[in-house]
């Protein structure tokens, strides 16, 4: 299996951190930039106005001057003295922005005494009217002292415009420069966002595709292993088939030498005796007794071997029939045991292999009910349903947790063998203190 490579894997988000980075990057600068120059050309567009509002007022004062001193009536000095005072503070302001600027504070300082210088030329001559000295005010009037230095002022003037203009002008630019930078680092970054989302599809593709991959190496594995298992269950079924097989025939084996040996070496003991009790008669009445005793134990003997064969290989199967043989069964189990057991058997004709499962789980049912029930009541059923029979045994005993068999517990299991072997389903229902039910259903004929 292939995994990509880990360079490969980590690249699109670094990338896509970076894009993301360096868009935010450019758009702080371009934005510091813009608000810088704009900063500077609204500063500049201020300076403008107060520059020319400075020509303005110096224009209104050098009319109202004019005015008064033509006509000299004192309501031109009203313009006059208003635009005195705005000259003022417009030259503070003024003063208050070159401060920053060295080269253009030497501009305006040229301005400033050329204002200055004009206005002591305006004021004298305005006192002199005042006094009523005609000639003075007069000959200051002809000097050209006044045209010079608003010549020099408008000069000046223009001067701090143009470099106003000027500045206005680069923080234009520098606007226009950011814009620039911001569109072309807004596209690489677009391009990059792009890049980064097909690495990260390539990737995310790749990683599918290995996770199928290991799906299906993992669904191979798991096809085999169940294969596996599948064949070693049917191995082992056949085995326990094999042995169970074994079994029977051996206890058949075991039965029939029982039955010819034994049973053979007993009848001829029996009639040993009785040949023994004729001859003796009547002479000795406790060599009688003694027959007589020898002659019980024998057959006492004898009801033993049958007891032990028709529990080896219950013989009754062949000779009475599957539902004879379990009425002989419970009932001789009843006899033993003192329960009480009721039966309800139906005739079925199932073939002799089912017959013998039939008959040995009701028999191991039997014998768990003997070792571990503690029950007042056995119910056994055998029931027809044509193709298929059901046989039954509940008991009303203490039960138990089906759960937790112990490893070691074969009787069951060797149930269950059994009945899966002809074709059949076991079911044991219990549970501690509602007693126990076992019951199969299995089919006629495997
Ligand atoms: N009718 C029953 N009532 C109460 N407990 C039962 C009954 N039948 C089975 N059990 C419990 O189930 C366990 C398993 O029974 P199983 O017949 O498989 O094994 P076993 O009888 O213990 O041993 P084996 O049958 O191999 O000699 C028993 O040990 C017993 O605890
Ligand atoms: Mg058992």
């Amino acid at each position: 299996m292939r995994w990509p490579s880990i360079p490969k894997m980590a690249i699109s988000l670094p990338l896509a951190v970076l894009a993301a980075c360096a868009l935010v990057g450019i758009n702080e600068t371009g934005y510091n930039q813009s608000m810088h120059a704009v900063q500077s050309i609204s500063e500049a567009q201020q300076i403008r106005a107060n520059v020319n509002k400075l020509l303005q007022y110096m224009l209104d004062a050098e009319t109202g001057q004019r005015g008064y001193l033509l006509t000299g009536d004192p309501r031109y000095l009203e313009p006059y003295d208003l635009a005195m005072n705005d000259i003022s503070k417009n030259l503070d302001a003024l003063r208050q922005f070159y401060a920053a600027y060295p080269q253009e504070n030497a501009v305006f300082s040229t301005l400033a005494q050329s204002v200055s210088r004009k206005l002591s030329e305006m004021d004298v001559s305005v006192r002199l009217r005042k006094k009523g000295n005609e000639d003075a005010w007069k000959f200051v009037l002809t000097t050209d002292v006044g045209k010079e230095q608003m010549d020099l002022i408008r000069e000046q003037s223009t001067k701090l415009i143009a470099i106003s203009s000027q500045k206005m002008e680069l923080s234009q630019e520098q606007i226009a420069k950011s814009l620039q930078l911001s569109r072309i680092g807004i596209a690489m970054v677009a391009m990059a966002g792009l890049l980064a989302f097909y690495l990260y599809l390539r990737q995310s593709n790749a990683l599918r595709l290995a996770a199928q991959q290991q799906q299906q190496a993992l669904q191979q594995e798991r096809d085999l292993l169940g294969k596996l298992v599948r064949e070693r269950t049917a191995s082992l079924a056949e085995l326990a088939t094999h042995l169970q097989q074994v079994r029977e025939q051996e206890r058949g084996h075991l039965a029939r030498e029982l039955h010819d040996e034994l049973g053979a070496l007993l009848t001829a003991a029996k009639l040993d005796v009785a040949r023994l009790k004729s001859r003796v008669g009547g002479e000795s009445v406790d060599v009688t007794q003694r027959l007589m005793h020898l002659n019980d134990t024998l057959n006492s003997g004898i009801a033993l071997k049958r007891r032990i064969i028709e529990d080896l290989r219950p013989s009754s199967l062949a000779n009475l029939g599957l539902v004879a043989s379990l009425e002989i069964l419970a009932r001789e189990f009843g006899e033993r045991s003192g329960l009480d057991i009721t039966t309800s058997f139906e005739a079925a004709d199932v073939d002799e292999a089912t017959q013998l499962t039939i008959y040995r789980l009701v028999q191991e049912s039997l014998t768990n009910i003997a070792k571990y029930a503690q029950a007042r009541q056995v119910e056994i059923t055998l029931l027809n349903y044509g193709t298929y029979v059901t046989v039954s045994v509940r008991d009303d005993g203490q039960g138990f947790d089906t759960t937790r068999i112990r490893p070691a517990s074969h009787g069951l299991a060797g149930m269950r063998h059994r009945v899966e072997a002809s074709g059949g389903r076991l079911s044991v229902a219990s549970s501690e203190g509602r007693g126990t039910h076992v019951s199969a259903t299995l089919p006629k004929s495997p």
